[in-house]
């Protein structure tokens, strides 16, 4: 049975609001997506960022969902080929196909998967990413990743420390700007993960396609919630300090563990490491 901890009517009403005047980046991004959790507000603000896109939004919609394959291919090297059996995906975003649990309980059933989100629509939705095997658990925890130790705490109610676990931070550091220190926030998360464990971060670019993303990037922080800070491939680095890069290394967002790399990124520049903790 699904652990419901955060699911309606168990203890966490009233529910956030959900804010249909401003557009929300879980909401836009699961536009992008093709899903439906999204407001006429998040439709325009896609469209209106996306205008200064080679191609325009419906390239930016494939670039997305490149992305979105890239985060299962991911999840899939490591349950199958690392072993992990224990997944904390924060930043999990409105629940799309393949989801981390489901790729990861296809390799492994006994999989344990905990989401961790802070937009009141992702919770709102919760109940979608609450569909383990009778194996495995999944849990969801709604939380900021501004607060790593509350998410530890809760997460360790589902998670075991002491084994390896894998950390997914996929397309959020990029909302925290210098000043918010992710790179501490991140250092928190690790220190507490068994060695074995892994980090796995895919961050927007600076340095791939500049300044269609300098440009899209300026035209979204107009209308959504967050602003984003885009980094450079040296900077996205410094989150693997201390771990050792595994499978192709720091690449190329859509292409990472591609069988056949194009060489070529999507316009949507970004970058993606997977790291083991010694
Ligand atoms: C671009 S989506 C990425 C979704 C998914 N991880 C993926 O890569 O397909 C970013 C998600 O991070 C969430 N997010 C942004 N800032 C956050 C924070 N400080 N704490 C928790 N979640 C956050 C947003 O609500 C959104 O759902």
């Amino acid at each position: 049975v699904a652990d419901t901890r955060s699911a309606p009517g168990t203890g966490r009403e009233p529910w956030p609001e959900i804010n249909t005047e401003v557009a929300h980046v879980a909401r836009v991004y699961d536009y992008l997506l093709g899903g439906k959790a999204n407001f006429a507000v998040d439709r325009k603000a896609a469209e209106h960022g996306f205008a200064a896109w080679p191609g325009g939004l419906e390239a930016a919609r494939a670039d997305v969902r490149s992305a979105r394959a890239a985060l299962g291919r991911v999840i899939r090297y490591l349950a199958a080929e690392q072993g992990i059996r224990q997944f904390l995906d924060i930043g999990s975003g409105i629940p799309a196909e393949e989801n981390v649990h489901q790729v990861a309980q296809q390799v492994a059933p006994e999989s344990r998967i905990v989401y961790v989100d802070h937009d009141p629509i992702v919770l709102a939705h919760a109940h979608r990413l609450l569909t383990s095997t009778p194996e495995g658990a999944t849990d969801y925890i709604d939380a900021d990743l501004a607060e790593p130790k509350e998410i530890l705490d809760k997460a360790a109610q589902t998670l075991d420390f002491g084994k390896p676990v894998a950390i997914i931070l996929f397309g959020i550091l990029h909302f925290f700007g210098p000043g918010q220190h992710p790179e501490q926030i991140v250092a928190e998360l690790l220190a507490r993960a068994a060695p074995g464990s892994f980090l796995a971060v895919s961050h927007l670019a600076n340095d791939v396609f500049p300044e269609e993303m300098s440009e899209t990037i300026g035209r979204l922080s107009e209308r959504v919630n967050q602003g984003a800070f885009l980094r450079s491939r040296q900077e996205v680095a410094r989150f693997f300090d201390g771990l050792e890069l595994v499978g192709p290394g720091l690449v190329q967002m859509t292409e990472w563990g591609l069988d056949q790399p194009t060489g070529q990124s999507a316009v949507m520049g970004g970058w993606l490491g997977v790291a083991r903790k010694p």
